[in-house]
């Protein structure tokens, strides 16, 4: 027996406010048809004047919790992947875990940046597995639109914000691959690579938030060949083949970047959940986005095997293989 860590529902949250290529069209120099081409993304949302990453965190937080039928009160663990946190301490976590109602149990937040979501679901599934815990609640939140440079086009047009969540519950399983829950996850990081995606400011460097910067050609190119990489190892460390994978639900950075690692990975398209058209770039918010719209429209089925994968600023990247 082995002990695994279920994902039991999916939350998400989007702010209402939407910003097409169109309307960024009209205060940045770029158009729609450069954006779709380079990108795929069409529109993005964007978090009003004083809505936190805490509050989306807490509304995709709250339907996770509904759908599960769990009460915020029984979960063990409140974790947030975040790099856009309400303040630099304490944790996003801390105020998502008291907008439950919960004291007393371990509240903190992962920074992996866009590999945040696969960061901290290894994260959870080891205190899950350890038995250090029996429930969690995990999200992935971003307001990535107040660390942009708005006049800055090669960066400002590809992200966006929202929140993903999922409650995560201990069960025990056979050890085979037949079980639902966390099969397996992989980790990675070059923290050589720091400068071609970063934010140039922070609490001790400059004493201010800064904005994201990046070269943009050099992370695509890191991008396809790391993220089949990752896929391949987790593949390999459950001897299986891509065909045995229901669906690849990747981080959304840009529908090339998906294309690229689908066709290295022989994966069909129709296999691959694509949000980025819809939602940009929510960094560690993309994947549960991506993983509740399967989920929401019936493609992702309870049984089904999800492998899903990520790469962002650090380099940090990673996969996750789950049963649902
Ligand atoms: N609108 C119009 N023109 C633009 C824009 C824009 N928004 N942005 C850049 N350009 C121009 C450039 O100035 C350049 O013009 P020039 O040829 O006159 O100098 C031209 O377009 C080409 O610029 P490149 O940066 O070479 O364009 P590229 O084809 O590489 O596409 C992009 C840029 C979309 C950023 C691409 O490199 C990419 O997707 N990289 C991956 C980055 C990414 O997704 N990062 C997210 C975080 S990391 C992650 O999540 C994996």
């Amino acid at each position: 027996m082995t002990t695994r860590s279920v994902i039991r529902s999916v939350g998400s949250y989007l702010p209402s406010n939407i910003v097409t290529n169109e309307e960024l069209s009209k205060t940045v120099d770029t158009t729609d048809e450069w954006i779709q081409e380079r990108t795929g993304i069409k529109q993005r949302h964007v978090a009003a004047d004083g809505e936190t990453t805490s509050d989306l965190a807490i509304a995709a937080g709250r339907q996770a919790l509904e759908r599960a039928g769990i009460k915020g009160e029984d979960i063990d663990l409140f974790v947030v992947a975040t790099a856009t946190p309400d303040h630099t301490f304490p944790a996003t976590a801390a105020k998502v875990q008291a907008a439950f109602g919960r004291r007393g149990v371990p509240s903190f937040d992962v920074q992996a940046v866009c590999s945040g979501f696969v960061y901290g679901l290894s994260v959870v599934d080891n205190f899950i597995r350890c038995g250090q815990v029996k429930s969690a609640l995990f999200i992935g939140a971003e307001t990535f639109s107040r660390i942009l440079d708005w006049e800055d086009r090669s960066t400002c047009v590809l992200f966006g914000d929202g929140a993903g969540a999922v409650t995560l519950t201990a069960e025990e399983g056979e050890g085979t691959i037949a079980d639902r829950g966390v099969l397996s996850t992989h980790l990675h990081s070059d923290g050589s690579q720091h400068d071609l995606l970063y934010v140039d400011g922070g609490a001790s460097s400059t004493q201010t938030t800064g904005h994201v910067r990046m070269e943009g050609r050099e992370v695509f190119r890191h991008a396809v060949v790391n993220l089949a990489d990752t896929v391949k190892e987790a593949l390999a460390a459950n001897d299986i083949t891509i065909d045995d994978v229901d669906w690849l639900v990747p981080h959304q950075a840009n529908k090339r970047i998906l294309d690229s690692t689908a066709k290295k990975l022989r994966i069909p398209n129709d296999k691959v959940i694509v949000t980025v058209d819809r939602h940009a770039n929510t960094s560690a918010a993309s994947i549960p986005l991506a993983l509740a719209a399967g989920v929401d429209d019936g493609r992702i089925k309870p049984g089904h095997m999800v492998l899903m994968e990520a790469m962002g600023g650090g380099f940090t990247w990673g996969s996750a293989l789950a049963r649902m």
